[in-house]
């Protein structure tokens, strides 16, 4: 019957491909690991001390006794770095943030903790001044309020510099200054830092998506309805995060980033392709927050989403994703 019509079939049958899940398994082309994750957390000051950031739900800001324990759980699910972001307690909060560059902060304080009980996990520490500032900007204003690039690259690197004499593995400038990636990269190599590595924040927008971070590291009160315009990118641009990155891996970046994520894989993409370098993605808080509530509310299947949402970050050609989920997708992923 089928025989006397020559078209009835489609030429392609590309569900074939689909049909069972050993073959779906076997014609893969993106897959996740816990290996591909880097999972942010916040730390505070004192012992046994832990709390909710209410925007974030199941994140917390833990004392340095509590975040080993996340430590040693990152080891066994096979998750390679953590990112510490520190709550700074108040009064430490000035207008040039210098307690960013105190060698005995909590930060330096905790990368050694950590290093000495836990020295198979890499440690990664965010250089930027906003959770040290009493203003909530990522740097040193002038008079009228604007961030003075030189002044606030002059105390980046002397964070850095603290931060890498206290053994972090990788340092991540989040703070999107001009040339703080040679300064950094200049000072590290002068003061003998030979193996600190450098993620560079490159493609790092002016987003709204980062408003739970802020609660979470207490800024978003100091911060107000300032903005960070004039330093963060405009997400309107695309050709624009592909200048940064050149500049950034030219000034000795060993990794960039693009942030936030999901918004932004279209310049992740482009990213990737044009450079091909290690580059990385960051889900950020809000994106976390999204999927958090709608799952929270029963709109959204938590796990499935949240899985999904992180290989769609291998597909646009990420190597690894900071994400607030790392913890709770490397389990799934492990029982697959
Ligand atoms: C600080 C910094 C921010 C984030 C990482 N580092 C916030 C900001 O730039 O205001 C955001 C991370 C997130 O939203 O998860 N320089």
């Amino acid at each position: 019957m089928h025989l006397s019509n020559p078209t009835p079939f489609p030429a392609n049958r590309p569900r074939r491909l689909r049909r069972d899940a050993f073959t779906r398994n076997l014609v893969r082309e993106h897959r996740l690991s816990s290996h591909d994750f880097i999972y942010p957390v916040f730390v505070h000051e004192g012992e046994n001390r832990r709390e909710a950031v209410l925007s974030m739900p199941g994140v917390e800001r833990l004392s340095l006794d509590l975040l080993l324990d996340v430590a040693r759980e990152c080891v066994q699910l096979g998750i390679p770095y953590l990112a510490l972001f520190p709550a700074i307690d108040p009064a430490l909060k000035t207008p040039d943030g210098k307690e960013a560059a105190n060698p005995d902060g909590l930060i330096p304080r905790v990368v050694r903790a950590l290093k000495k009980e836990c020295p198979e996990l890499g440690i990664m520490t965010d250089v930027a001044l906003d959770p040290y500032t009493s203003h909530g900007q990522d740097g040193i204003l002038d008079d009228t309020g604007y961030i003075i690039n030189d002044d606030t690259v002059e105390m980046l690197v002397a964070q850095a510099l603290a931060h890498a004499a206290a053994g972090v593995d990788m340092v991540a400038p989040s703070d999107m200054m001009d040339g703080r990636i040679a300064a950094i990269r200049d000072a590290l190599e002068a003061h003998g830092h030979i193996h600190t590595r450098i993620m560079a924040y490159s493609a790092k927008y002016a987003s709204s998506f980062y408003g739970p971070f802020r609660d979470a590291v207490g800024t978003r009160g100091a911060l107000g309805k300032a903005d960070k315009n004039v330093y963060q990118m405009d997400p309107a641009n695309t050709d624009e995060a592909l200048r940064e990155v050149a500049l950034d891996i030219a000034e000795g970046a060993d990794m960039v980033m693009v942030k936030p994520g999901m918004p932004y894989l279209d310049v992740l993409r482009r990213v990737k392709d044009e450079f091909k370098v290690p580059t990385f993605a960051y889900q950020v808080s809000g994106e976390y927050a999204m999927l958090k509530a709608a799952a929270a509310n029963g709109w959204l299947d938590h796990d499935a989403v949240m899985l999904e949402s992180l290989l769609a970050f291998k597909r646009a050609g990420a190597d690894g994703i900071l994400t607030y989920f790392a913890i709770d997708a490397a389990k799934l992923l492990r029982g697959q």
